[in-house]
């Protein structure tokens, strides 16, 4: 397919480039904008570009992956970047001359007419919206997110911005992004999940129409999960003075921290883009950052530093400023300050240049684990793609803000963003929420994973991809760890140890004060020299080998990168429990027992013990603290692949139930990986965390429900998790036995229970003292619905989100655990439904619809406030045969 239709004759406005300067600049620096006085306003402005896009997305033939039009369209794209490329690499950044494919580009040019596109908002993701298709990918969530779309934005321009420089920020668009102004080829960026920044100067019309166009090119076979499919980050226009701090041009550090002070190192760079040298002046401040954002009170300054900058240079600023009795950001009181860089001409404010940060100290340790602020925290992480279940991926600041209090709730204290840099947000919140993060790079290097994944951009781009990820996120104090990439498959090969070399160089060459990691699945990977290129050792799945890593590497630091992956669908239960690895079947549903996992997994008891054995280990991250679209492990094809995940011991058994049910194609679409479900409703393995990062809370958790009709005199075993250290089972009230945890037994277990219905109740201990108690009490036939906002009170903004948990209830209020009930959502008042869901992983109905079956008693309601109409919003479910329910939810301004 010709992705550049012919059009309307090319826009007449030749490429300036960097070097060059409008005319009008010269006469803005010497007048000086009107409304910079000496006390005057910043220069930089910082506009959501999210409101008022026309999309189109061109009709696909079938998946095929095809990235011709990346080839037409790369010289240009190649030329992005040039703020983040070094040496020689920066100097071939230069932009070809007229545009790809020769001629105009219809749905580039100001006049075509994009009236009949789809008028949407920011962010976006095309692929969420369905529908869900049995013949699609399994591994990428049977959604259909590739192919090529167009985005175009009207932009007005007023005369007063002649003379500064415009950019366009976005925070990521899945994938190959072009960009076209006014009919000009601007750059782009392919790599789906980077931050990156075109110049728009050049091409703008000032009092007249301006259009932005974007072009994305999502290829199929590119993703080993859901990537989405889209403009799915927050889009941004940056106006700055021509005289401005560069793009992620500034760096905090703190090299000095005692508890009587801190020395913060602030090194900023400042560009010249005018044609006239400048003599500048630089102030530094640092404030104290409140949670909502604003200064605080002033801790430190420093002013008048003088800095002459050539015209079209760029020159350091670097200054050292001392915080007297520091407040440590840390996990449990996450206090942050903020550096205000402050650039002045002829005592004009060129520009105002905020970079959140914190003073903490980190270390990784052979020895001791991981020291934040000195003292050992240890890693109870998870990780987590990034797909916001019905959401998908278009991101939602308040959707991110949920899954982590939802962890935190659990004691997780880290996030790995597996595999790929995290939108900014997420990094925001785990700065203000106290959570550290491993950011990640990529999922492979060289050697490829799919036919169309980052292999082919490797060469290109992994430079560039390095820089941006590290100058984007080196300031926050939540970053403890910058991995290179996931189990590449490089890992085993000998240009493995070169390129993670490499990697460490480049990325160190950014910032010195972190260690470099990868997570690495290979055995021996550990032991031929790959491991030494890391300065701490990411381990998937070794939690019996940790001892002989330590063994072998003495010096080395060691953490679980990635533990677990045990299986398991929210209130599903299979009998007879038994121990194989991965269990199955043809419901397509995973028993939630937690002792199932694919043969490489383990359960999450197998890691903690590893842990345990070898307290030098620094902790884990769980895969994963939520469950995601795709790869929908064991059912990722058809039930023949289950074979795959049973013990050996236990295969020709499996095989015989297999043969039973034939070659049935699995319509799974979600993970069942997740401690957490699609929806947000925690599984059984929540609490077995729980108990584990919590020691100090008081809890105690039954499994299975207590609900089984079909089961009377049945053996149903029990099993508790509790932060207590024993704990007396009670069934009808009469004592089933009190059990105590054993060295490395980190559930308690009655296997034997009989089935009767009525109530099982557990008292559990800790110390010779009654600790925490849980109740599960047979249920009464569904009578109505219950609902549970996360949030009674949301902001009017358009994109502030209340969860609401709807219950499939018996009479007394009780969820009735294996309810599926059809249940109708409408919604009055100033709000709407984005999304439903109910957390099933075979589930194909759309997440859109107002309304959704019951999961196993539960289902969830998104409900987002309008712009600007504060109110009350009333939302009600109704089903067939149970009473209804009402809740109301307050938007303000
Ligand atoms: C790992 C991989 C993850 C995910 C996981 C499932 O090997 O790094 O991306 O696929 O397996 O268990």
């Amino acid at each position: 397919m010709n992705i550049f239709p012919a059009g309307l004759p090319l826009s007449p406005s030749p490429w300036l480039g960097r070097l060059a300067v409008p005319l009008a600049l010269t006469t803005w620096l010497l007048a000086g904008p009107a409304a910079a006085g000496a006390e005057g306003l910043s220069a930089r402005e910082r506009i959501s570009l999210d409101a008022d896009w026309r999309f189109f997305k061109e009709p696909s033939p079938a998946p095929d992956g095809d990235l011709l039009s990346y080839a037409q369209v790369k010289p240009w794209v190649l030329a992005t970047g040039m703020e983040l490329a070094q040496g020689a690499a920066a100097a071939a950044k230069v932009r070809p001359a007229g545009n790809p494919g020769g001629g105009p580009v219809a749905y580039a040019e100001n006049g075509f007419d994009d009236s009949q596109w789809r008028l949407l908002n920011l962010p976006h993701d095309w692929g969420i919206e369905g529908p869900f298709k049995q013949e699609y990918p399994g591994d990428t969530g049977k959604l259909p997110w590739w192919g090529s779309a167009w985005y175009r934005k009207h932009l007005a321009v007023p005369n007063t911005d002649q003379g500064k420089k415009i950019y366009l920020d976005v925070d990521g668009a899945m994938s190959y992004a072009t960009v076209w102004l006014n009919g000009q080829c601007v750059g782009g960026w392919p790599y789906g999940y980077a931050s990156w920044r075109v110049d728009l100067t050049p091409f703008l019309h000032y009092n007249a129409d301006n259009v932005l166009a974007i072009r994305l090119d999502n290829p199929a076979r590119s993703s080993r999960w859901y990537p989405g499919g889209g403009i799915y980050r927050n889009v941004w226009l940056v106006k700055t003075a021509p005289i401005h701090v560069a793009h992620w041009g500034s760096y905090v550090t703190t090299p000095v921290v005692t508890d009587q002070s801190a020395t913060v190192k602030i090194q900023a760079q400042v560009d010249n883009d005018s044609d006239l040298d400048a003599k500048l002046v630089v102030n530094e401040e640092i404030f104290e950052l409140k949670d909502n954002g604003d200064r605080g009170k002033s801790v430190a300054s420093l002013a008048n530093v003088a800095l002459p900058v050539a015209a079209h240079q760029s020159a350091p600023a670097s200054g050292e400023l001392t915080v007297k009795r520091p407040k440590l950001w840390d996990i449990n009181k996450p206090q942050r300050y903020v550096a205000v860089t402050t650039v002045l001409q002829a005592a004009q404010m060129m520009d105002q240049y905020e970079t959140p940060f914190g003073i903490r100290t980190i270390e990784f340790t052979a020895t001791n684990g991981f020291l934040l602020n000195g003292k050992r925290v240890p890693i109870q992480g998870v990780c987590d793609h990034h797909d916001l279940g019905a959401l998908g991926s278009a991101v939602n600041t308040r959707a991110l803000e949920r899954q982590v209090e939802i962890l935190k709730e659990m004691g997780c204290n880290a996030i790995r963003t597996s595999h790929n840099p995290p939108t900014p947000e997420l990094l925001d919140i785990c700065d203000r929420l106290g959570l550290v993060v491993m950011d990640e790079a990529f999922d492979c290097w060289q050697a490829g994973k799919n036919q169309n994944d980052y292999h082919l951009l490797y060469a290109d781009w992994h430079d560039d991809d390095l820089r941006m990820l590290v100058r984007r996120d080196r300031n926050h104090p939540c970053v403890i760890l910058w991995s290179s990439g996931n189990e590449v498959p490089d890992q085993g090969r000998p240009i493995g140890i070169t390129l993670a070399k490499e990697h460490a160089a480049l990325i160190h060459s950014e910032d010195p004060t972190r260690p470099v990691t990868a997570a690495v699945s290979d055995y021996n990977a550990a032991f031929s020299g790959f491991q030494n290129t890391f300065d701490a050792f990411g381990w998937n799945y070794k939690p019996g080998n940790y001892a002989q890593f330590r063994e072998r590497n003495p010096a080395l630091p060691l953490f679980g990168s990635e533990t677990a992956s045990c299986i398991s669908s929210r209130g599903v239960y299979f009998f007879p429990v038994g121990n194989n690895k991965a269990g199955g079947r043809g419901d397509f549903q995973m028993s939630s027992y937690d002792l199932y996992a694919p043969g490489w997994a383990t359960p999450p008891d197998t890691e903690f013990t590893g842990q345990d054995k070898n307290p030098f280990v620094a902790g884990e991250f769980v895969w994963t603290g939520f469950d995601y679209l795709g790869e929908p492990t064991p059912y990722n094809a058809d039930v023949s692949n289950l074979l795959n995940f049973f013990d050996p011991a236990e295969k020709a058994k499996a095989q015989q139930e297999l043969d039973a049910l034939g070659k049935i194609p699995c319509p799974s679409r979600s993970s069942y990986f997740g401690i957490i479900d699609l929806a947000g409703f925690p599984k059984d393995r929540y609490y077995i965390y729980q108990a584990r990062w919590r020691p100090d809370f008081p809890m105690a958790h039954i499994l299975p429900h207590w609900t089984w009709p079909d089961r009377v005199g049945q053996v149903t075993p029990v099993h508790v998790y509790t932060s207590g250290d024993s704990a007396e089972l009670f069934l009808n009230g009469k004592s089933l036995g009190r059990k105590t945890k054993g060295q490395f037994e980190y559930r308690l277990r009655w296997d034997d229970v009989v089935y009767q219905p009525g109530t099982l109740k557990v008292v559990a201990y800790k110390n010779g003292r009654q600790w925490a108690t849980d109740v599960m009490k047979t249920t009464g036939p569904a009578a109505k619905l219950t609902l549970a906002a996360d949030r009674a009170k949301i902001t009017a903004d358009g994109r502030d989100l209340s969860y609401v948990t709807v219950t499939v209830a018996d009479h007394d209020g009780l969820l009735v655990p294996r309810s599926m009930n059809h249940i109708k959502f409408s919604v009055s008042g100033p709000g709407e439904i984005v999304a439903t869901d109910n957390g099933d992983a075979t589930s194909f109905e759309p997440f859109q619809a107002p309304e959704h079956n019951a999961f196993n008693g539960l289902a969830l309601v998104i409900v987002r406030a309008k712009t600007d109409q504060p109110g009350t919003i009333k939302l009600t479910a109704e089903s067939d045969g149970l009473a209804p329910e009402t809740i109301t939810i307050k938007s303000s301004r």
